[in-house]
């Protein structure tokens, strides 16, 4: 539509339609026009697949059979992968599959960083890194919205802990907001293009994140020239003038008062006594009908929206591949992995976890899979009927005497320990990062029966592996990872797929290490201070030397890869930056180059690495690639309070290229000019 005819519709609008329009008239929908054609705006959660349907004023879950849906990794997992490709993929499936619902909005992604591991929704997030937050959003926000559905990117911002989550006011530092915190939305926005965006519940400085005109109007809109349609989270509001004030498009919520909503009666009579200019409301209309008019739901457009469609056998596949690639192995002694099945008769699977279904949990993520392979599923399915899979939960104390009397007869064990939504869970967050449920236990007495005993983790956020770290010869690790998650994970145990997955968060060896609880505050009480300031993740294990048990970044495979030759050269203000990788094993497989910035911080104390590029390859055996990454001044700048602005400073800057935070391969110093933007 012109701009001309969005005003004409504008004007016809009376307030009480236009009130309509801005605010929540069922849990999932706002209200449209009939008599002028415009549409309600269908919105759902979420971001592993399209939720089931919900009563339309209450949450009760419809009892019928067309919500059953493709599972798709959750973001941690997607994360795994580090690789943009599937994130565009992901994007595709996840936006047909909303639109095939008949869904507009779709309530994802969630990109809030993971600050600590034990953040019950870290599920949902990709990284506690912002450069492979937005690598990974910006495809898949483009991938959602290639389908006339708009992505709703969450939670903004700074909503990194469920405690308090409704109230808990976050104190950051400025730098800190814009190198950790920020980014990843700023991408959404700028290069995602991302159509809407949803506010936090809790508050930043002191006002809550639907009514912070610092963040919904000078960043979002002002700085980055946000022109979609804000959304609240739901219940996330809590004043009327606030909130119609700072930016808030429209506003949701979790009860059924529809009218009493603060952006619905109230602030209709605000505009009646004219205490609230109706330009006001009209700029938000205006905001909504441009969403509409770009996902074509007005007007002639209508006729060609794309249809979407949801259970596609193609997404399944697309959803297969991805999840393969999810799956990160972080150790593999004396190559105990793969195991080879060739010849054998038995193969012993021990732990709970083999058997659990995740799909329905986690709160508002959760949904209703049209299938979902467990663990032991897949390495059935991939063991094939030849080879007996005996299965022991090893659940209580005559569990893991059982357990531990298989892992002695077997020559091939697997256990699968880790965590599932009970605590990787929307609302609460977890109180120690230990494995629950007596598996450290479970783990310990397998390990002493049988020492090749391999160790697979299935959680959505870091765990202590400590008490088995050592001892096991191989380890795996895998977030949440779609209907075919169980299936991957056997690709990878039983050698069908070579793993090419990487930590986008660290393992550290115990709680106590991470910065936000050593250094910092968490949970907080009414107010938690982010104390580590943008020493979050690997820039603080780094900086401050602190052993980790498994770095960020890393992954291992079935090949080697050697990193040769780096070249880099200037272009202009920016960096490209060469290198070849070759693969001198004998497995074909995919490896994910990792190029940080080391700034020795001489004049302004910064973090000692920081991821600013990376990309994945494909490598045959013996064959060699370059690959090719540009650096540009944001990639060597500090956020300056004083300024305002993104400088370099003066400083000694090198370029480090490796297979994770850890294990550089190569490195060069460079001469940066200085720079202020
Ligand atoms: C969550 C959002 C979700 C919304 C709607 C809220 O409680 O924080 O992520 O999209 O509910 O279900």
């Amino acid at each position: 539509m012109e701009r001309h005819e969005i005003e004409e519709l504008l004007n016809k609008l009376t307030l009480e339609e236009k009130i309509g329009m801005i605010h929540g008239t069922g849990i999932f929908h706002t209200d449209g026009v009939e008599r002028l054609d415009i549409p309600p705006l269908w919105m759902s959660d979420g971001p592993m697949g399209v939720r089931r349907e919900l009563g339309d004023d209450n949450w009760e879950p419809k009892k019928t059979t067309g919500d059953f849906v493709s599972y798709l990794p959750s973001n941690t997992a997607l994360a795994c992968t580090w690789n943009p490709r599937h994130a565009k993929q992901m994007g595709r499936v996840l936006g047909a599959e909303a639109r095939g619902r008949g869904k507009d909005v779709i309530l994802a992604p969630g990109i809030n960083i993971i600050r600590t591991p034990l953040c019950g929704r870290n599920f949902e997030y990709m990284s506690e890194d912002p450069c492979l937050t937005a690598q990974m959003a910006v495809p898949l926000i483009i991938g959602i919205q290639e389908n006339d559905t708009a992505a709703c990117v969450k939670h903004f911002a700074v909503n990194n802990q469920e405690t308090n989550r409704l109230s808990v006011n976050v104190k950051v530092s400025e730098r800190a907001l814009r190198e950790i915190y920020l980014p990843g939305f700023e991408a959404a926005v700028t290069d995602g293009k991302a159509q809407t965006i949803m506010g936090a519940y809790n508050q930043l400085r002191g006002e809550f994140c639907c009514q912070n005109s610092y963040l919904l109007w000078d960043i979002l809109r002002m700085e980055w020239k946000f022109d979609g349609v804000v959304i609240s989270d739901w219940g996330a509001v809590h004043n009327t003038l606030k909130a119609a004030l700072g930016g808030l498009d429209i506003e949701m919520s979790v009860t059924n008062d529809f009218d009493h909503y603060y952006m619905a009666e109230p602030l209709c009579s605000k505009v009646q006594e004219k205490e609230v200019d109706e330009a006001v409301i009209d700029e938000k209309i205006r905001n909504i009908l441009n969403l509409m008019d770009r996902l074509s739901m007005l007007g002639d457009k209508r006729k060609n929206r794309k249809p979407g469609v949801y259970n596609a056998l193609k997404h399944r596949e697309d959803i297969r591949s991805c999840s393969e690639e999810a799956v990160v192995l972080l150790k593999n002694e004396e190559n105990r992995l793969p195991i080879i099945l060739e010849g054998k008769k038995r193969l012993a699977v021990i732990g709970e976890q083999a058997d659990v279904l995740h799909a329905p949990g986690g709160g508002s993520a959760g949904i209703k899979a049209l299938y979902e392979i467990s663990p032991l599923m897949g390495l059935k399915m991939e063991a094939g009927g030849n080879i007996k899979v005996e299965f022991e939960p090893g659940a209580g104390a005559d569990g893991v005497k059982r357990a531990a009397a298989l892992a002695e007869e077997c020559e091939d064990v697997i256990v699968i320990c880790g965590l599932n939504h009970e605590y990787d869970v929307e609302g609460q967050d977890r109180t120690d990062i230990k494995l629950p449920e007596g598996q450290e236990e479970l783990i310990s007495a397998v390990l002493n029966a049988n020492d090749n005993a391999v160790v697979a983790v299935l959680a959505g956020s870091p765990v202590d592996l400590e008490s088995f770290a050592d001892r096991a010869k191989a380890i795996v690790y895998t977030s949440y990872n779609g209907m075919e998650g169980g299936r991957a994970l056997a690709r990878v145990l039983l050698g069908n797929v070579n793993p090419s997955g990487k930590l986008p968060f660290t393992f550290p060896i115990c709680l106590e290490d991470c910065p936000a609880h050593k250094l910092g505050e968490f949970p907080g009480g009414e107010t938690v201070v982010y104390k580590e300031d943008v020493f979050v993740g690997y820039r603080y294990f780094q900086s401050e030397g602190v052993k980790v048990r498994y770095p960020f970044g890393h992954g291992l495979s079935y090949t080697k890869y050697q990193y040769e030759n780096l070249r880099v050269e200037k272009a202009g203000l920016d960096f490209c930056i060469k290198v070849d990788v070759r693969n001198s094993g004998t497995r074909a497989g995919l490896e994910t180059v990792q190029v940080y910035v080391r700034a020795a911080g001489k004049t302004v104390k910064r973090p000692l690495m920081e991821l600013r590029a990376f990309d994945k390859t494909e490598l045959e055996p013996g064959e060699s690639k370059t690959l090719s990454f540009c650096l540009t001044q944001r990639s060597f700048s500090y956020y300056n309070e004083e300024l305002k602005s993104f400088i370099v400073p003066d400083d000694e800057y090198e370029v480090c290229v490796g297979s994770s935070v850890s294990d550089i391969r190569l490195r060069q110093c460079i001469e940066v000019s200085e720079y202020e933007n």
